[in-house]
């Protein structure tokens, strides 16, 4: 289960503290689907219907994926691509996983010749991730796999090598793979893309990469339950009341920290979550993150010295994976023996306990969040608990959590200047 320490937020509140009675309320608005963007709420019942649904189906592809090959092209991008990308970086490749390697998810020619350069000759399969079907930097990148699919195998085997998920009916990657058969899977209507982790967006590359997706969707379920509580020791109301709070005593930035360097694509997936949800209207807390001890020593700066309009949020494990004792040497030349035959783990946890101290007593309000262990329980548990937090958040500060009206406009003026080319 996640806690949320507060206790280095209290000392700037002032005299009011979180308005748990606004998250209360956005809560309900939530559950009874009467707020803005309810048709989108379908992620609140993902992980159930995801074991009644398509989970079998995604762990018998996975199955085949792994058999065919070592490698998984993975072609998506923002929500069709982050959530996949963090679990596999928190958690790493499994036996017998294959090896997944991101595309789409920009226009660099040199990091997609980078791409291919990696997969060298190794047999691979794809898996191209759309909601809309429509989005240019995917549509791209699947034009390139899919050829050399073809060069490779030949077009009827290529097309027995691509999957495809998207939207259940509509868009060009639907129309594509019922023309090619390929097998597809479905992102949910009442599921946007950042919150579309749980269906076969996520689980599929997960699944084939070894990660156990079952155990993902069995913590996932329990995991929305326990949230589901309407009091304020929900950790979903402290993070959602804090960050408003501390939004409208005129914080601008909320920073998210980790000791782990393998969480930094589980940042990029919070990033887009929170930023995408709140950024608009001219409100939002500006969703950035730093990698601790190594930003300490270059970003540490800005925190501890710079202007006051940020609060940190610092997710820690509760019970690392592994650990390290530091060795000891006769001569103690560098005069560190006092800490030898202490774990790693040890000293990284005085380490944020100095950190949280600095920079609480620098005019930077704290959040903590721990999170009982990184595997893929503590995975599930995390994805619900920002969900649920960040819609709960973009309630009580009176905007829609579910749409990105603000993402088309780039789209617009590109599709217009290339149409030039018609
Ligand atoms: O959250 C969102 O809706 C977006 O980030 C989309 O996931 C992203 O733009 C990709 O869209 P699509 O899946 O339609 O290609």
């Amino acid at each position: 289960m996640i806690k949320v320490d507060l206790s280095g937020a209290a000392p700037f509140w002032g005299g009011e503290g979180p308005d748990y009675g606004a998250a209360a309320a956005a809560h309900r608005t939530l559950s009874e689907g009467s707020g803005a963007g309810s048709d989108f709420t379908g992620w609140l019942t993902l992980p159930r219907r995801m074991k009644d649904g398509e989970l079998p189906r995604v762990l018998e592809t996975a199955r085949r994926i792994r058999e065919s090959g070592e490698a998984l092209v993975v072609v998506g991008i923002g929500g069709s691509y982050l959530g996949a990308r963090a679990a596999y970086e928190l958690l790493g490749r499994q036996k017998d996983g294959v090896e997944l390697i991101f595309a789409g998810n920009g226009l660099s020619a040199d990091y997609l010749n980078a791409m291919i350069e990696r997969l060298g000759e190794r047999d691979f399969c794809v898996n191209v991730i759309s909601k809309s079907g429509t989005t240019l930097e995917p549509a791209l990148g699947f034009r390139v796999f899919r050829s050399l699919l073809e060069k490779k195998y030949g077009p009827e085997e290529a097309d027995r090598r691509i999957f495809a998920t998207t939207d259940r009916a509509r868009g060009a990657l639907k129309s594509s793979a019922g023309i090619h058969g390929w097998p597809t899977f479905v992102v949910p209507d009442d599921v946007g893309g950042r919150y579309s982790v749980l269906s076969a967006v996520g689980l599929l590359p997960m699944a084939a990469a070894g990660l156990d997706v079952e155990a993902v969707i069995e913590s996932a379920i329990a995991a929305f339950a326990a949230l589901d509580r309407r009091d304020e020791s929900n950790p979903c109301w402290q993070y959602a009341a804090a960050r408003q709070r501390l939004f409208r005593l005129g914080k601008k930035i909320e920073i998210l920290a980790c000791y782990e360097p393998s969480f930094r694509m589980m940042a990029e997936w919070w990033k887009q979550l929170y930023g995408e949800s709140e950024g608009k209207n001219g409100l939002g807390l500006f969703p950035a993150s730093v990698e601790y001890n190594a930003d300490l020593h270059s970003m540490g700066q800005y925190v501890q010295d710079g202007p006051r309009h940020l609060i940190e949020t610092v997710l820690r494990f509760k019970n690392p994976r592994r650990g390290y004792a530091v060795p000891s040497f006769a001569d103690d030349s560098d005069g560190l023996n006092y800490v030898a035959g202490h774990d790693f783990n040890e000293i990284a946890a005085i380490a944020a306990e100095a950190v949280k101290d600095a920079h609480v007593a620098g005019g930077v309000p704290n959040i903590g969040i721990e999170v009982e262990r990184c595997d893929e329980r503590g995975f599930a548990g995390m994805v619900c608990f920002f969900e649920l937090a960040c819609a709960l958040s973009g309630y009580m500060q009176g905007v829609n959590p579910f749409d990105q009206p603000g993402v088309e406009a780039y789209k617009k003026n590109m599709f217009r200047m290339l149409g030039d080319w018609k």
